[in-house]
Formats: structure tokens, C-alpha cells, sequence
């Protein structure tokens, strides 16, 4: 485990053992490789990614916290997906068992206080996200509400995979779940998802899901699971065309190599937690063929 500076002069862990090797930024605890011993790259990582104090990293796993895309609640400041991505969390411990690393990072209010987004949302936190570098990849996250009155939430382990083509691949898993369609043209209403997920156009889907085992199935390739606890939404999401040439630190032809198949609490499936309370949210990935 070594802790180096990253692009743009950020602080980076890199970890590499005989099972994995794994690298993750310290802005927004912000998982950007894994890498199991003998398979290729599992995460996607955008190459026109910014990396910057305070502004989000594009690929990986982006922690989105306390809200998600806008937020539900009005008065919330931009960007996207909350402060938590774009702050500097504490890395408390880093250790190693069964040739495994688990890194634990720490993030409060008082933290995140340098983040102009973080005073839209002025409640006290602790967030605390484990990371574990090995065969599987599992990232959860705490948050406990050290206030004095309720603070309701929302959350996503924003996970981007790396994918042959991404018109040729399948999420499974999701057979029957209702969904919000928030692509361009969608109505309002939910829709029910038959058979399998796939891409042909810009897909960008709230699942009501608690299901633990999600595929992403590359055809003749490699399946990737996403299985999950204490989250009640899974979220897929591809750019298309159009999309990713409007995104300023995406490249206009890389959104065939991914899709992101997010562990989430968003909408009317926001935390809510009494003064005290905490819950954890986390997702397992693995690999095989
Ligand atoms: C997804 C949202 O979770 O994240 C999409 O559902 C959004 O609507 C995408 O475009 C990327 O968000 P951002 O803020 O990282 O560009």
C-alpha cells in the first residue's frame, strides 16, 4: 500500500497484492481501479476524466452523497450527485488479511466544509466508506447522523464497468423490477423491466431493486456481479452518442467500453435516520467467465 501523489496533484493509494491490484483517490474516497490477478481491468476509467481539487473524477466508483443527480430537495447547489465525491476524505486505516487490503476512509461535516456545495445541505455526519482490494471488490458505505434531528438521504456507489461493447452486453438480474426512465423522451411513469437490460440508445434507469445479484454479461466475454446489501434502487446507466459528446470530461467515443450498474438509495428510496442511527450501504463485485 503507498500513498503517492495522482494525477493533478491528488492524493492517491495505490494497492497491489498477489490477488489484485486496486488504486483509489482520497477526493471523494473515489475507488479509480481494480484489477484482479489474471483478468483485465474491471472498472472503467474515462480518459478525458478531469482530476482536480473539487471537481468530480469521471469513471470508477464517484460516492454520491447526501443527494443524487439534482436531489429531491429544492435549494440544493450543483453539481450533480452531492459534495461527498468532491471532498477530501481522511484515510484512517489500511490493512491487510488473507492477501486482501481494506482501506477505511472517514468523512464529516467539518470535513467537507471547504466544499462550496457541502452549505446546501447543512447537517451533521460521519460517513465511513471501506474499501477491499482483492479477489472481490466490496465498497461500503456508513453514514450516521450525529445531529440533533432527523436527516434523510440519498447515495450511490456510482460503479462504472469496463465493458467489450456495450451493445452486446446484458445486465440481468432486473427481470420484473419497476423503473424510472430518466432518459430524453421518457414519461413520468414507471415501467416494468422484462427479460434482460439492453442498450440500444441512451439508458439511464432507476431500478426498485433489492435484488443481491446483478450480471453484467458481456455475451462471449466475461460476467461481472454486482450483488449488494441496504440499497433498494439499482441504477444503469449509458451516455449513447449524444450524451457523451455534451459531457466536457468524457471522450465522444469511449461510451461503447462501459456501463455503470449503481448500488443506490435515491428518490422516494432516500435514508431517512433518527439522531444516532446509521446504515450502511454496500457492493460486491466479482469477475468470472
Ligand atoms: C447517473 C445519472 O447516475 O449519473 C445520469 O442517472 C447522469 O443522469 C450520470 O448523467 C452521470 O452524472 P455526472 O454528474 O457524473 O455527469
Amino acid at each position: 500500500v503507498t500513498l503517492a501523489e495522482g494525477e493533478g496533484g491528488l492524493p492517491v493509494v495505490r494497492v497491489a497484492t498477489a490477488l489484485a491490484t486496486g488504486e483509489l483517490y482520497l477526493q471523494g474516497a473515489h475507488v479509480t481501479a481494480w484489477t484482479p490477478a489474471g483478468a483485465d481491468p474491471v472498472i472503467w476509467m474515462s480518459g478525458a476524466s478531469h482530476f482536480a481539487p473539487g471537481e468530480p473524477i469521471r469513471g470508477g466508483i464517484p460516492i454520491c452523497f447526501p443527494w443524487f443527480g439534482p436531489g429531491r430537495e429544492p435549494g440544493l447547489a450543483p453539481p450533480a450527485h452531492g459534495f461527498a465525491r468532491l471532498a477530501p476524505w481522511r484515510l484512517e486505516a489500511a490493512e491487510e488479511r488473507d492477501g486482501a487490503v481494506t482501506l477505511t476512509l472517514r468523512l464529516t461535516d467539518a470535513d467537507a466544509a471547504g466544499v462550496p456545495a457541502a452549505a446546501s445541505w447543512p447537517h451533521p455526519f460521519t460517513a465511513t466508506c471501506t474499501v477491499t482490494f482483492g479477489r472481490e471488490l466490496t465498497v461500503a458505505l456508513t453514514v450516521r447522523n450525529t445531529g440533533p434531528e432527523e436527516i434523510s438521504y440519498e447515495e450511490a456507489l456510482h460503479t462504472y464497468l469496463a465493458v467489450s461493447d456495450v451493445r452486446t452486453t446484458t445486465v440481468d438480474g432486473l427481470d420484473g423490477a419497476t423503473y424510472l426512465d430518466k432518459a430524453p423522451g421518457a414519461g413520468p411513469d414507471l415501467l416494468t423491466q422484462e427479460g434482460e437490460v439492453t442498450f440500444t440508445g441512451e439508458t439511464d434507469r432507476v431500478y426498485a431493486s433489492t435484488a443481491t445479484a446483478v450480471v453484467v454479461d458481456e455475451g462471449a466475454g466475461r460476467r461481472i456481479g454486482v450483488d449488494k446489501d441496504g440499497s433498494a434502487n439499482t441504477v444503469v446507466w449509458n451516455p449513447w452518442v449524444d450524451k457523451a459528446a455534451a459531457m466536457p470530461d468524457y471522450g465522444d467515443d469511449e461510451w461503447p467500453s462501459m456501463v455503470c450498474v449503481e448500488t443506490a438509495n435515491a428518490l422516494g428510496d432516500a435514508v431517512v435516520l433518527a439522531l444516532g442511527e446509521e446504515h450502511t450501504t454496500t457492493a460486491r463485485i466479482t469477475v468470472t467467465r
